[in-house]
C-alpha cells in the first residue's frame, strides 16, 4: 500500500510549525500506525533527515502516550489508542494528516509529542486517597456494593491519554476529571476527602487553561477506553454538593 503523509513539523514550541508531505510505499495493512511511522523514520534517518518525533511506550493501548491526530479525528478512524489502529483502516494511495493534539494546555513540544503534564498537576490536586492504611488489607474485608464497584472500574480505566481534550472543540478536561473523581469518589476508601478532592481537582482543571463542557460529547466518541460522559454530569452533583458544605 501506498499512502501520502502530510506530517506536523515543529522544532520546538517556539517554532511555528508546518506541514512536511511524505510520500511512503509498502506499508502492510497488518501494521500499527505507530510501524508504520517507524518505517517512515528508518527512512528519513537513512536519508539523514531528522526523524518525525511521537510519543509511545506501550504500543498495547494501556499508557495513554500515542497521542496524535489522524485525519482530523483524535487517534484515527477506530476508537482505539493510535498504537492499536491498524493500517487496514486505510487505503491505498490514501492521504493521511498527521498533527498533534490541538490545546491551549497542551503545548506542542516537538512534532506530534504535546505536554500533557496539565494532567498530572490535576491528578496530584486531589486525585489519590492520602491516609496511611498501613499493610493491604484483604479484598474482602470492605464490602462495596457491586454497582459501585463495577462504575469505579469503568471510571478507573483512564489511560490519561487526552483525547477527549483534543477532540473537543472547547478543549476541555471534563471527562478525564470526571472519571479520576469518581473511581475515587465511588468506593469507601474515597469518602473521607471525597469533597475537598473533586473542589481541588476541578480548580485546577480551570487554572490550567482548559475549557468548559458544552454537552457535545466529542469526548465521549474518541474515549478509547469508552468513558461515558454521564460521569461528567456526576462530578457536577459531587462539586456542587461539595461546595455547599460549610468549610471548618
Ligand atoms: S477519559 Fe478517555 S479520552 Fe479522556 S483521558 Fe481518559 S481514556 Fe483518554
Ligand atoms: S503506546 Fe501506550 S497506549 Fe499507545
Amino acid at each position: 500500500m501506498k499512502l501520502h503523509l502530510k506530517v506536523w513539523r515543529q522544532s520546538g514550541p517556539q517554532d511555528k510549525g508546518r506541514f512536511e508531505l511524505h510520500t511512503i510505499d509498502g506499508v502492510s495493512s497488518d501494521m500499527s500506525f505507530l510501524e508504520m511511522l517507524d518505517v517512515l523514520n528508518d527512512r528519513l534517518l537513512a536519508q539523514g533527515k531528522s526523524p518525525i518525533a511521537f510519543d509511545h511506550d506501550c504500543r498495547e493501548g494501556i499508557c495513554g502516550s500515542c497521542s496524535m491526530m489522524i485525519n482530523g479525528r483524535a487517534h484515527g478512524p477506530t476508537r482505539g489508542t493510535t498504537c492499536q489502529t491498524y493500517m487496514r483502516n486505510f487505503h491505498d494511495g490514501q492521504t493521511v494528516v498527521i498533527e498533534p493534539w490541538r490545546a491551549r494546555a497542551f503545548p506542542v513540544m516537538c512534532d506530534l509529542v504535546v505536554d500533557r503534564s496539565a494532567f498530572d498537576r490535576i491528578q496530584q490536586a486531589g486525585g489519590y486517597v492520602s491516609v496511611n492504611t498501613g499493610g493491604a488489607q484483604d479484598g474482602n474485608c470492605l464490602p462495596v456494593p457491586k454497582d459501585d464497584a463495577e462504575r469505579a472500574m469503568d471510571a478507573a480505566q483512564c489511560i490519561g491519554c487526552g483525547a477527549c481534550v483534543a477532540a473537543c472543540k472547547n478543549a476541555s478536561a471534563m471527562l478525564f476529571v470526571a472519571a479520576k473523581v469518581s473511581h475515587l469518589g465511588l468506593l469507601p476508601q474515597g469518602q473521607p476527602e471525597r469533597a475537598g478532592r473533586v473542589l481541588a481537582m476541578v480548580a485546577k482543571m480551570d487554572e490550567e487553561g482548559f475549557g468548559n463542557c458544552t454537552n457535545q460529547y466529542e469526548c465521549e466518541a474518541v474515549c478509547p477506553k469508552s468513558i461515558p460522559a454521564d460521569f461528567i454530569a456526576r462530578m457536577n452533583r459531587d462539586h456542587l454538593g461539595s461546595s455547599l458544605i460549610p468549610s471548618e
